[in-house]
């Protein structure tokens, strides 16, 4: 299952590391993790504000619905492996009804959360676009709110297996942004293109969430917006105490052919 990102021998899991044929070894963290990202990566996934922003906002479970709607989606399909490409804090990874459940992403802080709150399933350091994990491993792959990275997933994927992918819809966090931005677009409905990846289903998600202060700057700290926001704009919305808005999300099935 696990590929040597040296050798790309396979790697079996031991009680202390990770070891291939060749003696490359990756110790196991003390919370289970390991790092198999290239050792000469300049790579590094999201910084500790964004992670422990997303952290304290997920925890209070207002994308709880997204999750109950993933969840119901995979039991319906009872994965032997699923594996999760930019897992984050493994919130949406930590109880899928898969036998089998690897984690992957390049944020250090976000796998060691991860690892803490879930004992079952293995998290690994590692870059999507270059997974350590053995070709047609996976019957399903997930991706929520991160790049694509569809050759690997076409490599990972068994035959007929199924990419689950989750996006924003067009009115997610609208009301945010009218609260930040004089002009204000509706997000970009974009599917993927790829010859060996056909839709076969899409499923809406939407509803609205009252937040109090201190959630709503969890949230603005964990989008794209904290980036490209001017001071004043969020001074107006530190001075909010409650602000409802619209969460959409868009699920799309894909399958391998
Ligand atoms: C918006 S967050 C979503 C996290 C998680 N799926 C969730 O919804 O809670 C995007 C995640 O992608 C990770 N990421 C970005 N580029 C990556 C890459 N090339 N390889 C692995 N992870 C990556 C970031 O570290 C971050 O955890």
């Amino acid at each position: 299952m696990y590929k040597c990102p040296i050798c790309h021998q396979a790697l079996i899991k031991g009680l202390h590391s990770f070891n291939c044929i060749n003696q490359h070894n990756f110790d196991i963290s003390k919370h289970g993790y390991v790092n198999l990202l290239k050792r000469n990566s300049k790579h590094q996934g999201d910084d500790s504000t964004l992670v422990k922003s997303r952290i304290a906002f997920l925890k209070q479970d207002y994308y709880l619905s997204l999750k109950q709607h993933l969840n119901t989606l995979l039991a319906q399909h009872k994965p032997q492996v699923l594996v999760d490409l930019a897992c984050g804090s493994g919130y949406y990874t930590k109880d899928v009804p898969s036998t089998i459940t690897i984690g992957i992403d390049l944020s250090k802080d976000a796998i060691q959360y991860a690892c803490k709150q879930d004992k079952k399933n293995q998290y690994i350091i590692a870059s999507i676009f270059d997974v350590p994990l053995m070709d047609h491993c996976a019957d399903v792959i997930t991706t929520i709110f991160a790049p694509s990275a569809n050759e690997e997933i076409i490599r990972l994927l068994k035959q007929d297996g199924l990419y689950i992918r989750v996006d924003p819809g067009s009115h997610h966090l609208l009301q945010l942004k009218e609260t930040l931005y004089e002009e204000v677009f509706l997000n970009p409905i974009k599917q993927i293109q790829h010859p060996r990846l056909t839709l076969k289903n899409t499923i809406e998600v939407k509803e609205t969430i009252t937040l109090n202060q201190e959630d709503l700057l969890h949230l603005f700290n964990m989008t794209p917006y904290r980036y490209k926001t001017k001071v004043e704009s969020i001074k107006k919305l530190q001075a909010l105490n409650t602000l409802e808005v619209t969460i959409h999300f868009m699920i799309y099935i894909y399958q391998k052919n």
